[in-house]
């Protein structure tokens, strides 16, 4: 099963609460949401209490996508405040293998990340344990990023590591999803979708999300 997960990062802020519920109308199935701290990323975004102000908003599974530095200290935060998955980057993390046993101490799903240079077979002893994978096919920071093209050819490398394993962990891909690029993701093998601009700088989110889902 194919999933959508607008980011809500480019949402208008002054009436979240109200845009993440018009996305669950318009079709939504996850809820993305794109925590940076200013270390790890060149941007600041928010931290656990406006993931519980969304929680109110929505049944929607929240996809906590921590783009920070040390995020073993604040994953019990997240948990708290409602986060259902997590993920966190690769690239920000010593001792990988205990921060995804923090995660799914609680009963929450574990995602790693991984930057555009960051090569899958990294993965490849800690695979077993990952509910789903984020390969960011932009330099993570920005929404309204173009989708870099050889993410295309990591996303088969990893499809291809996970079939191998016989694992069903899920690949989610964010960053550069639209009309154009959606298919050709998809076809790579993806299962997880995160559009953040096209979904919310459109004018009708129910209208962008369906021509999403019938090009997957
Ligand atoms: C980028 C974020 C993304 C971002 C995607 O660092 O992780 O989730 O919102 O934005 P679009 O879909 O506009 O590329
Ligand atoms: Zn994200």
């Amino acid at each position: 099963m194919k999933l959508i997960a607008p980011s809500v990062l480019s949402a208008d802020f002054s009436k979240l609460g109200q845009e993440i519920k018009n996305v669950e109308k318009a079709g939504a199935d996850w809820i993305h949401l794109d925590i940076m701290d200013g270390h790890f990323v060149p941007n600041i975004t928010f931290g656990p209490e406006i993931v519980k102000t969304s929680k109110k908003s929505t049944d929607l599974c929240l996809d906590v996508h921590l783009m920070i530095e040390n995020p073993d200290q604040y994953i019990n935060q997240f948990i708290d405040a409602g986060a259902d998955c997590i993920s966190v980057h690769f690239e920000a993390v010593t001792h990988l293998s205990r921060t995804i046993q923090l995660i799914k101490q609680k009963d929450v799903k574990a995602g790693v990340a991984l930057n555009p240079a960051t090569p899958v077979n990294i993965l490849e002893w800690v695979l077993e344990d990952l509910d789903f994978v984020v390969i960011m096919s932009v330099n993570p920071g920005f929404g309204g990023q173009s989708f870099i093209p050889n993410t295309i050819e990591k996303i088969k490398t990893l499809k291809t590591m996970i079939a191998q394993k016989n694992l069903k962990t899920l690949i989610e891909i964010d960053g550069g999803v639209n009309e154009k690029t959606i298919q050709k993701i998809s076809e790579a093998g993806v299962d997880i979708f995160v559009a953040g601009s096209a979904i919310f700088k459109s004018n009708n989110y129910k209208e962008t999300i369906t021509k999403l889902k019938n090009k997957w």
